[in-house]
């Protein structure tokens, strides 16, 4: 891997530039983030090749791999092994193991090597305290600009939550293209969050149902934003 940025200092954090590299891939080189210029990119790390959680994620993220990138995500892992070892995993997962009803899973999507963790360490999915020579469960959202919009980090035990996954790409994607927020739990069809500094200058309007916007306190305004809004906005379906 040929790292482009001297090694930070500092964790990436929400709102940053993601770290670029280039790196060797079970897909071939990867010039992260700039080829994924335009699509939103999850990128993941895992522990280890040839772990049980790590088999069970890796079929799940490939079995929903058409889901995301119908939502135009596309997905790249990441762990601390060479390509070799990833490379017999895939293999392994898609001819010997079933994991809730998936079977012969391909993973298409690039797996990076990264033997020297110099990528595992610029995006601080080496977390010390948890282990020193694999990286946690580490998921960034990186969207169509190369910003990194959410991080969600899992200790080795825990395997990630894929429909929480999946919900959180959507939602920041709602929020971008409606200019709201999203309220706790929110999936499409649910009620979305006009923030403060948005609704203050009608609030008065609004506590009187003269809009469309209900607010309860001025600080906790929201609307309706009906599912095939969401659907023909986000994902493009009618
Ligand atoms: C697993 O994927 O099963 C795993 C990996 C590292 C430590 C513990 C569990």
């Amino acid at each position: 891997m040929e790292q482009q940025n001297t090694a930070p200092v500092s964790l990436p954090r929400i709102g940053d530039k993601a770290p670029a590299f280039k790196a060797k891939t079970t897909q071939g080189d990867i010039d992260f983030p700039k080829q994924y210029e335009g699509s939103w990119v999850i990128l993941f790390s895992h522990p280890a090749d040839f772990t049980p959680v790590c088999t069970s994620e890796f079929i799940t993220f490939a079995s929903m791999e058409k889901q995301f990138a119908e939502a135009n995500c596309k997905l790249v892992g990441l762990s601390v092994d060479g390509l070799y070892s990833h490379i017999a995993w895939l293999r392994s997962i898609q001819e010997k193991i079933e994991y809730r009803g998936h079977k012969n899973v391909e993973v298409k999507f690039p797996l990076i090597e990264d033997i020297t963790m110099n990528v595992a360490k610029a995006y601080g999915m080496i977390q010390p305290g948890e282990a020193t020579t694999q990286a946690v469960r580490a998921v960034f959202f990186i969207d169509p600009k190369g910003i990194i919009r959410t991080i969600i980090y899992y200790p080795l035990s825990l395997g990630r939550n894929f429909d929480e996954l999946y919900r959180a790409l959507i939602a920041l994607q709602t929020a971008d293209a409606f200019g709201i927020a999203t309220p706790a739990d929110w999936r499409p069809g649910d009620d979305v969050i006009i923030s403060p500094a948005a609704s203050c200058s009608s609030a008065k309007n609004r506590m009187d149902g003269k809009e469309d916007m209900v607010c309860q306190e001025w600080y906790f305004c929201s609307r309706k934003l009906p599912k095939e809004e969401v659907l023909k906005k986000v994902l493009n379906k009618s």
